[in-house]
């Protein structure tokens, strides 16, 4: 098993030959054996993280890579198994490395983009302290750990430093993208609306998974293949164009097509709504449009709706919403927009709701969760016109910070800020 040179040859793999293809061994064997759905990497060792991801992608492994983010003393040290070899003296010189990280990002922020003049400063801010030798510090991108010459989407800015014969690493990951925003939640939660206007609002581009997961079982259905036949299926959707385009206002329908084909209103037929769990719950079908859905990412500048937006295809999104409803509520306000129920009676359309939330929730891949850092609103006794007000105002209020402030300082200080903005909606 080896990764690739990229991955292993650069950063510590300088000083450390042969020991991360030591780490991907010893990984890959423990994931075979386990089989586990998550395994959780900190971000500090950012070169392992790179390499498991890899590994993971290489070897089509069912485990999700979550990375944590560091986490670090009150000085700014990241903590470490090794901080322990430091003397109270050499801990607060050690506190150098975190000081370099974030006078490189102050200046990222000021619109510094270029590797030179970001190195420097951790040069210079390093060097200052006799007692603190620096090994290297570096400027790649985060995923294939190559060196860039400026950051245009991302950069990692990674360090190692002897303070008196102790190694420390540390990193900062620089992000210029504009932001993503993950809604996810059950059935009739008001996801479409809500997100469809807070894109408008925040000038991202809207995104409805959904769409794409009915658009991709219209297309099964009509070409007749059984929905257990995983291999036809998957054949098919590998082959599939979706192409998904906005109406024309806010209350137009997003326009649906696949291979050329209009189904903007045949993807919401109560067929296509019926078998759209079970098709949605393929491996394959997961992957080619998952992957789609990350493409659309890559830029950043996207407002994404779903089920596994915020747990699988953004993890990394700057805010997360699980949006909410009782079920008695979300069928109430489905039966209400039908514009022809024909023969379909309340409780019918609540009981179809109610499985298609158990086959979403249950399902083995990706199934339907509230990620764990993402802000709940339950939307029950406010109208979607409600929901979407307040919401937009409290993420305008937060796009500056959302795409200026760095995914560390966004996951504590977003969800903060944004829940106490949202109290108001469950009062
Ligand atoms: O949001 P919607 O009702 O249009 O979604 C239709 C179905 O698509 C939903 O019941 C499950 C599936 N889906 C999914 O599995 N993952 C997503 N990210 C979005 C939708």
């Amino acid at each position: 098993m080896s990764p690739p040179p990229h991955l292993t040859e650069g950063l510590c793999g300088r000083s450390r030959p042969d020991h991360f293809q030591g780490v991907a061994t010893i990984v890959l064997k423990l994931l075979n054996l386990v089989h586990p759905n998550r395994a959780y990497f900190g971000r500090k060792d950012a070169q392992q993280l790179a390499i498991v991801q890899q590994l993971v992608a290489d070897f089509n492994l069912d485990t999700v890579i979550v990375p944590c983010p560091i986490l670090r003393e009150p000085s700014g040290l990241a903590l470490s198994s090794r901080n322990q070899y430091l003397s109270p003296e050499q801990k607060q010189q050690a506190t150098a490395l975190f000081k370099g990280l974030t006078n490189a990002q102050t200046l990222f922020q000021s619109g510094i983009r270029d590797r030179d003049s970001l190195l420097k400063e951790i040069h210079t801010t390093l060097t200052q302290d006799p007692n603190i030798q620096l090994d290297y510090a570096d400027l790649v991108d985060p995923h294939t750990l190559e060196p860039l010459t400026q950051i245009d989407r991302e950069g990692l800015v990674a360090i190692a430093a002897y303070v008196g014969t102790t190694r420390l690493i540390d990193n900062i990951l620089l992000d210029g993208r504009k932001p993503i925003l993950a809604i996810d939640g059950p059935a009739g939660a008001g996801k479409s609306t809500v997100t469809r206007r807070c894109a408008a609002a925040l000038g991202l581009l809207y995104l409805d998974t959904g769409a794409m997961y009915r658009a991709m079982t219209w297309l099964v259905l009509q070409s007749g293949i059984a929905l257990e036949d995983e291999v036809a299926i998957a054949d098919l959707v590998s082959q599939a164009q979706i192409e998904l385009k906005p109406g024309d206002t806010l209350t137009d329908p997003l326009q649906v097509k696949v291979n050329g084909q209009e189904i903007t209103q045949a993807i919401r037929s109560r067929e296509v709504t019926a078998q759209v769990s079970a098709v949605s719950a393929q491996n394959a079908v997961r992957a080619v449009l998952g992957k789609q859905q990350q493409a659309y990412g890559q830029k950043g500048g996207v407002a994404a709706e779903g089920r596994d937006i915020g747990t699988h295809v953004f993890p990394e999104a700057g805010l997360k919403i699980f949006l909410t409803a009782t079920p008695a509520e979300r069928a109430r306000r489905r039966f209400a927009e039908l514009a022809d129920p024909s023969g379909l009676t309340l409780e019918q359309l609540a009981q179809d709701i109610a499985e298609r939330d158990r086959k979403d929730s249950q399902r083995a891949i990706a199934p339907l969760r509230k990620a764990s850092d993402a802000i709940e609103v339950l939307t029950d006794g406010l109208s979607v016109d409600e929901v979407v007000e307040k919401l937009c105002i409290s993420i305008t209020n937060d796009a500056q910070t959302l795409s200026s402030r760095c995914r560390m300082q966004r996951r504590i200080v977003l969800p903060i800020h944004a829940k106490r903005t949202l109290g108001v909606l469950n009062r």
